[in-house]
This record gives structure tokens, sequence and C-alpha cells, in this order.
């Protein structure tokens, strides 16, 4: 595998992958601890037993802190073949517990597989716009197959409303989606390149 074909900069122990994104502060590490996980540690404080579905995990990168965090995670993505090597990473070069679930699916097909495992959280970091035209149907199974969900949290790329014309790239988009499937919403970030919305259920 080819360092360059991963999503963004990350420092293997001193083996660098993605060293052009090294400076971006809109993804990898940076985006979570300075803006994602925040907001998760806000959500986990509100459940008893935060388990999030996080669907197109790629690297499992947040996957693997929300479950350092407390949470139980499920990560599922199309090509787990970065989440492989993390895990790798994880287990045998850092000595940790990599306690994450990963399956490797696709989500359109197969959230009933899922069904009634008690999650109550649903992340999509950078995915949602991935998932068109099939967004509402995987929202929808979600609502239909997680008896628990509370919470959506989805993240979006707003230079992707105007250059690809991908409404979900946007927090307006977003929030209007996720009302239309009946969440109340909150926006995170509204002027940040990749804004959060939360959706809440209940
Ligand atoms: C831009 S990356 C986001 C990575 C990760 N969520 C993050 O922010 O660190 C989008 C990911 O969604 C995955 N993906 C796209 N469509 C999918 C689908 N239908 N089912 C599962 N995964 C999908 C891709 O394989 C890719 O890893």
């Amino acid at each position: 595998m080819d360092a360059d074909e991963w999503y963004y900069y990350f420092d293997f122990a001193g083996a660098e992958v993605k060293p052009r994104l090294k400076k971006d502060r809109t993804s990898g590490m940076y985006n979570w601890d300075e803006k994602a996980k925040p907001i998760m540690h806000g959500l986990f404080a509100l459940l008893d037993n935060p388990h999030v579905f996080d669907i197109g995990c790629n690297m499992a990168l947040y996957d693997h802190e929300m479950s350092k965090m407390g949470a139980k995670v499920t990560g599922i993505d199309m090509n787990l073949s970065f989440a492989n090597i993390y895990k790798q990473y994880v287990e045998e070069y850092l000595g940790e517990e990599f306690e994450v679930e990963i399956a490797e699916t696709d989500v359109v097909k197969s959230i009933p597989a899922f069904a009634n495992t008690g999650v109550n959280i649903v992340t999509m970091f950078c995915v949602i716009y991935h998932l068109e035209p099939h967004a509402s149907y995987v929202v929808e199974q979600c609502l239909r197959y997680f008896p628990n969900l509370k919470y959506m949290v989805v993240q979006g790329n707003a230079p992707r409303v105007k250059k690809k014309n991908q409404p979900l790239g946007g927090h307006k988009g977003i929030t209007k989606f996720l009302q239309r499937h009946g969440f109340k919403t909150s926006v995170y970030y509204k002027d940040y390149q990749k804004p959060i919305v939360v959706g809440s259920l209940g």
C-alpha cells in the first residue's frame, strides 16, 4: 500500500503517512482532539453505556480514541485495509488493547446485521455525502434497527457544497436532513471547514 493512499497525516512512530497533510488542522488527530473529541466526551457523559456505530471508520483512529474514553465502538467501512494496519500498530507496537469491533461492509446493505446491539450513537465523520443517493435510507435503517439510538453525529466538509454540489457537506444541509428524519439538532463549529451537527432524539 502506498503511504499516499491514507486519508490523512499520521505518524507511525516516525514513519509518516500523507506528510503533505502534516500541517492540515482540519483532519486526523487535530480534527479529533480539537473538534470531535469534546463533542463525543459530552455525549458519552449523557449515556450510561455509550455504544458508537461509526460509519466509514477508515483507519479507525477515532474509534480507538472513543473506546479509550470508555465507549463500546463498532466501526464499519467498505475497506478495512487501513484499520487493520492501525490495529496491528496499536496492539503490537504500542502494546495497547484495540477494543474496537471493526467490520468490512457496505453500510447501505448491512445495518440489519447489527440490529439490537445496544447502539445509542451513530457517527459519520466526513462520510455522509459519500453515501448519496442512499444517505436517507442509511439513516432510516439506523432508526429502524437501533432502538436505543439517541444521537447522530455528522461531520461535513463545507467546500463540497459548492465544488461538488453536495448539500450534505454543509451544516445547513445536514441540519435540514437530520430534522427531516426527526432529530433535534445542534450545530458546532459553523465557520470551520468541517462543521459538526449533532442530532438528538426524544
Ligand atoms: C473521507 S473518509 C472518512 C474517514 C473517517 N470517518 C474519519 O473522519 O477519520 C470516508 C470513508 O467512508 C467509507 N465509505 C464510503 N462509503 C461507504 C459505504 N457505503 N459503506 C461503508 N463505508 C463507506 C470510505 O471507504 C472511507 O473510508
